[in-house]
């Protein structure tokens, strides 16, 4: 099947990040919200990525203005009834996506593929709320969207196999490598990073060693381009503790239990970069690390 228009529910961090890569590539795209105020938030974000790319000498003038010009944003869901493929990126509130995905179901074309960035959710939860279970699959993308170039292609039971070809060649247009994963919360990436997260906290719990050493230890041993605690405040520890929770309600295994540090964490109001504190404080020149009286 070929894809000529998509569709983007949500304009956060990974929405606008995937509606961005969607236009570059030459697919007409739009993206819809809840409110103006997240349209032009998100859309800001894309032009400001564009407007860098323009400045550095990566990407002529006309080049942007023409990404920005296959760019819709809009608040009605009806204006997405013509999309090829739909990609879900809200946040990741089961009832909320389903929803919207039920709704989308009567609006749109039989033909039209609907896919889930979710992070830790079945994909198969929301594809039953539509009768378009064969043409259901998951698109995970990574933060930041423009520059990571993963992109998890999740098959369900009912996935059928052109819904996963023609997304795998979706991918391959944005200029991402697309992986296959089996609809397993966690899917392959999330399956081995949430653990391996959680289990840095658990360690600096236990006193064995400072978020510093902690981060440069993963960081120069492995050549990891960030250490844990680094990427924890980059990928959000309220993003992280609700992965985390979900995984956990899934599988009921402990290496996906969230660790008391990161909920007294989330408590105190500290999400990382976001909010400007997690375990690092990020208010002054440099980021130092926080005294979490451990
Ligand atoms: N949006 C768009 N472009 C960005 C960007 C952003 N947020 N941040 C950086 N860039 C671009 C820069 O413009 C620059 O582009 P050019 O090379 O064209 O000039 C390039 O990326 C490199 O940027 P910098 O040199 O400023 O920064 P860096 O060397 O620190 O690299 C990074 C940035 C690639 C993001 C790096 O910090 C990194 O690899 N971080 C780890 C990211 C990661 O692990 N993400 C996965 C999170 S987990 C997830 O997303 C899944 C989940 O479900 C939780």
């Amino acid at each position: 099947m070929e894809i000529n228009k998509v569709g983007v529910l949500g304009c956060g961090l990974m929405g606008s990040g995937i509606t961005q890569v969607s236009a570059q590539a030459g697919f007409e795209t739009i993206v819809r919200e809840v409110e103006q105020k997240f349209i032009d938030k998100g859309l800001g974000i894309v032009d400001k990525n564009l407007t860098r790319a323009v400045e550095k000498g990566k990407m002529p003038q006309e080049e942007k203005h023409g990404i920005m010009g296959r760019i819709k944003g809009t608040l009605d869901l009806g204006d997405l009834k013509d999309c090829d493929l739909i990609i879900e990126a809200v946040i990741e509130n089961l009832d909320l996506k389903n929803e919207t995905f039920s709704a989308l179901d009567k609006i749109c074309s039989d033909k039209a593929i609907f896919a889930s960035n979710t992070s830790s959710l079945t994909v198969m939860s929301m594809a039953a709320s539509t009768d378009r279970t064969d043409r259901f699959c998951g698109l995970h993308f990574f933060n930041p969207v423009p520059v990571m170039k993963l992109v998890e292609v999740v098959k369900t039971i009912a996935t059928s196999k052109e819904t996963v070809e023609t997304c795998f060649e979706f991918c391959k247009k944005i200029g991402k490598v697309p992986i296959l994963a089996k609809d397993n919360s966690g899917f392959i990436v999330n399956l081995l990073l949430i653990p391996y997260l959680l289990d840095s906290i658990r360690i600096l719990e236990q006193g064995v060693a400072t978020i510093t050493d902690i981060d440069t230890g993963m960081k120069l041993g492995l050549n990891y381009p960030m250490g844990p605690f680094t990427l924890l405040d980059f990928v959000g520890l309220d993003t992280t503790y609700n992965i985390a929770n979900i995984m956990f309600e899934e599988y009921r295994e402990k290496r996906y239990a969230p660790p008391p540090l990161l909920k007294k964490m989330i408590l105190a109001g500290y999400y990382g970069r976001k909010t400007g504190k997690g375990f690092y404080d990020y208010s002054g020149e440099k980021p130092v690390p926080m005294d979490l009286g451990i």
